[in-house]
């Protein structure tokens, strides 16, 4: 288990002062801080084509970016250059685990957990996140410079590389491991490797008007909703047929404010669209469907955990009438067992004591059992 040691500040006190206003170093946030994996197992890892990985460097001065999987790393020499994995947690448990001291920010903000191997002089070069990311240093130690949020000029340093110009630090650290450093959106960035050396940033998505409408119509769409027409059966004959009036304004305006108002079709796309994963799962697939018995048998020996990456939700509002949003989903449930769906939303792991009460309730058994099936959740000694 990773323990996030705050000495100069509370939760409380981060999220106050820093949080999506300031970046931070945390000096040993992690003490005695150890790699959950290996740089050669993150090396094996971007061999497989499901899984997203980079490798960044230079070449005669100008910057490089090819994406995995790939076949060798004879090309690249001993130093200069970066690996980039994203979305560890979706295929390394034991890596997974450095999300968990972040939980006090709700998971529904959590992206994924992105992991880079770098050798001395390795960067991804200075750029702008539109995310708020913990960057934790592994093994190996890397310079830091963080500049103040401004007017920053982006440019592409190469087709896959967004880049900004040189930028006067407000933090320039030399990290070493167990040493975390937050920075929120829009500030410039760069670390720079001084020796082999790993790195695991906890990235925060966020989403712009945008985004959540576009896929508010993409849900919609998907569900057949948001069909009806604009309808005027009082309408008065105009004199300026070419005027779109106050009336006819608020007429189209309430049409669309209607849909956002109804808490049941936005909440359902709300939560089918925050607990989407967006990038592959590495889902535990059972042989065969287990009996009711079987599964309650099984509870009475094993914890319940949930493969890295999938995103469980519950709206504070609707969870007692037995909804919640699974992997893009609504799912719904026996309102009686919702004090175990909420621990499944919760918590990554649900321990055998926790599940005592529920492993022979007839209504959390059979959820349980098409969780299992459908690889979201196993069993785990
Ligand atoms: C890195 O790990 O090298 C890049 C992390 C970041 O800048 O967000
Ligand atoms: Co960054």
């Amino acid at each position: 288990m990773y323990h996030l040691n705050l000495t100069e500040f509370s939760q409380e006190e981060f999220l106050r002062d820093y949080w999506q206003k300031k970046p931070v170093l945390i000096k040993q946030g992690f003490v005695d801080f150890q790699d959950p994996i290996s740089a050669d197992e993150l090396a094996g890892l971007a061999l497989e084509e499901e899984v997203q990985s980079r490798l960044i460097y230079k070449k005669n001065n100008s910057w490089q970016a090819e994406f995995g999987p790939f076949e060798s790393y004879d090309h690249l020499g001993e130093k200069d250059w970066s690996l980039v994995i994203q979305a560890l947690d979706n295929w390394s448990e034991d890596a997974a685990k450095i999300i968990e001291p972040f939980r006090f920010i709700p998971h529904w903000r959590l992206d994924d957990l992105m992991t880079s191997f770098a050798t001395a002089g390795g960067s991804v070069g200075p750029h702008l996140d539109l995310y708020d990311t913990f960057i934790c240093q592994g093994s190996g130690s890397r310079r830091w410079r963080v500049g103040n949020k401004g007017e920053h000029r982006q440019f592409a340093a190469h087709a896959a590389l967004l880049h900004v110009e040189p930028f006067t630090a407000i933090i320039d650290v030399e990290m070493q491991a167990g040493d975390i450093l937050y920075i929120p959106p829009g500030f410039p960035h760069e670390g720079v490797s001084l020796s082999n050396s790993m790195s695991f940033s906890v990235g925060f998505r966020t989403n712009s008007t945008v985004s959540l409408l576009s896929a508010f119509a993409d849900h919609l769409i998907d569900n057949e909703q948001g069909g009806e027409l604009i309808e005027d059966p009082h309408r008065k004959a105009t004199k300026h047929s070419g005027a779109i009036d106050a009336d006819d304004y608020q007429l189209i305006k309430n049409q669309l404010q209607q849909l956002l108002n109804n808490d049941d079709v936005f909440r359902n796309f709300t939560g089918s669209y925050l607990s989407q994963a967006k990038h592959e799962l590495d889902l535990a697939v059972i042989d065969e469907p287990l009996a009711d018995e079987d599964i309650s048998e099984i509870l009475a020996a094993n914890n319940l955990n949930r493969i890295g990456g999938l995103r469980a939700f519950y709206f504070t509002e609707t969870v007692d009438s037995g909804i919640c949003y699974i992997d893009g989903n609504e799912v719904t449930f026996s309102p009686e067992i919702v004090p175990v769906i909420k621990l499944l939303c919760d918590q990554v792991s649900v321990s055998v004591d926790e599940l005592s009460t529920w492993r022979t309730n007839k209504e959390f058994v059979q959820f349980i059992s098409q969780q299992v099936e459908a690889g979201y959740w196993y069993f785990a000694e």
